[in-house]
């Protein structure tokens, strides 16, 4: 394999740049732009809130995706130990290798439960599906079905631990089917037919939605300047929503940016990455909104956007199962693109650690997150009474999805964040990191202040308010 992209000789690696960058972008663009981002930028202040976003991605999420790129690219292998030889080289203590080994923990605790909503979402196509057979293409969707009927089909659905955990392990197997296969046969296999897919259907739906007359509407909704509702909690919301959509603070940039070439400017990938992961949020919104208002509804927060609210859109709307259909294989298609990116980072860690294959440090993995996520399934049904932290206040009435959601979110993935930021920004030998980071000029001094700076100083800001919410009200 000698393309463009690949790296060192024999290893398995990206074929090319573009594969590269469409599995980055696969791994950014998942429920965090199609589920999250959306409900949030909606009711969090429009356009101020938007903004302050977009200014988070760049000041402190583009200089962290470009130091965890490069810190995969220089050490070529998994992420601890990528961690640990800048450390070496650079004259420091090879501990620093335990911020990835943190960041590989949280890959594989939000695997775990993000397989739990990636099969909340294959139920979705398979209602769709069903009733695209039943009602055919001539009006909406569920046709017959009340709102409260099909409002309904989701908490009967996440209530049924059978069913919960048997489309747990359904995702969780389609994602180890692309992982098994490897970085330039399987991931990257993934990455290239179902970005550009997922993008056709984005674009697709969006401009049928758009049809609906409720576009206008959408733009004030989601663009509308309210400074007033960006509170502290809401900007805090923000920049973890900014990390979590680049997938960073879980190793998994450095993870794949070691299968990446050494003739790539890791500069100009991060910026393609981050911009196409926020373009996909904006027009997600654009997406979901103006269907939403089409059919005369109150637009819910949280997960009751996708998983209510659109589906009783559907019912309104032309060819609405159709539709519907289209739209969760869409959103399917993302979380699966995304899983594979937080499975492959765990599964290289054990293959690296304990010298054992591909195949079987990926089953490992998806035996553990199978384990995990079976509990977190059930955490919306049979154990929701089951608050495994529930003594300490942070995770205060959390069942285990909110638990491990609020564990990496809040606290893991910003430890691992700051860390890597004082790592490069301090630590580690000026000259290789110069050598890997495709900068130069005033870009260069721009991205060392970032580095240096605000994002340490940002990421602890965040941590403690994630930690203490308290103390920002
Ligand atoms: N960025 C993904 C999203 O927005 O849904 C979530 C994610 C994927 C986080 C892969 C971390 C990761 F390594």
């Amino acid at each position: 394999m000698a393309a463009a992209g690949a790296s060192s000789a024999g290893k398995d690696g990206w074929s090319s740049k573009t594969a590269f960058v469409l599995a980055a972008i696969g791994s950014a663009v998942g429920l965090g732009n199609l589920v999250r981002f959306p409900a949030e930028a909606g009711s969090n202040g429009g356009g101020a809130f938007v903004l302050f976003y977009i200014l988070c991605i760049v000041l402190i999420g583009l200089p962290i995706l470009l130091a965890e790129t490069l810190i995969g690219r220089h050490g070529q292998a998994s992420a601890p130990q990528s961690y640990r030889k800048l450390a070496e080289q650079s004259g420091a203590s090879k501990a620093w290798g335990g911020v990835a080994g943190l960041g590989v923990l949280s890959a594989f605790i939000v695997l775990s439960f993000y397989c739990v909503l990636g099969g909340w979402v294959l139920n979705y196509i398979w209602l769709f599906l069903s009733d695209l057979f039943t009602t055919g293409l001539s009006g909406g969707a569920f046709q017959g079905a009340s709102f409260e009927e099909v409002e309904g089909l989701f908490p009967s659905m996440i209530g049924n631990g059978p069913l919960t955990v048997g489309m747990d392990f359904l995702f969780l197997g389609l994602t180890l089917l692309f992982v098994w296969r490897g970085v330039s046969g399987g991931i990257e296999v993934a990455a290239t037919w179902l970005m550009p897919i997922f993008f056709v259907l984005l674009v697709a739906i969006t401009i049928y939605g758009a049809f609906g007359g409720a576009f206008s509407q959408t733009v004030s909704y989601l663009f509308t300047f309210e400074p007033e509702k960006l509170t502290g909690p809401i900007m805090l919301a923000a920049v973890g929503q900014a990390f979590f959509s680049l997938s960073l603070g879980v190793a998994g940039m450095v993870t794949y940016g070691a299968y990446v070439g050494r003739d790539v400017n890791l500069a100009g990938t991060s910026v393609i990455i981050a911009g196409a992961d926020t373009a996909v949020a904006l027009i997600a919104g654009l997406c979901i909104f103006p269907i939403v208002f089409a059919a005369g509804l109150e637009p819910n927060g949280g997960l009751g956007l996708m998983f209510q609210t659109l589906p009783h859109a559907f019912q309104e709307m032309p060819v609405g199962s159709l539709i519907g259909l289209l739209f969760f294989i869409m959103v399917a298609f993302a979380a699966l693109t995304s899983s594979i990116a937080l499975m492959e980072v765990p599964t290289a860690w054990v293959k690296d650690k304990f010298g054992l294959s591909r195949h079987v440090s990926a089953i490992l993995v998806t035996l553990g997150a199978a384990v995990l996520g079976a509990l977190s399934a059930l955490s919306t049904g049979s154990l929701a009474d089951f608050h495994p932290l529930g003594f300490i206040p942070l995770f205060e009435g959390q069942g285990v999805l909110d638990t491990l959601d609020t564990l990496t979110s809040r606290v893991a993935m910003p430890i691992t964040a700051l860390l890597t930021a004082v790592f490069v920004g301090w630590i580690a030998d000026k000259r290789l990191i110069d050598s890997e980071n495709g900068l130069s000029g005033g870009l260069h001094v721009f991205w060392r202040f970032l580095v240096c700076w605000l994002c340490p100083i940002a990421l602890f800001a965040i941590l403690v308010a994630g930690i203490f919410p308290s103390i920002i009200g």
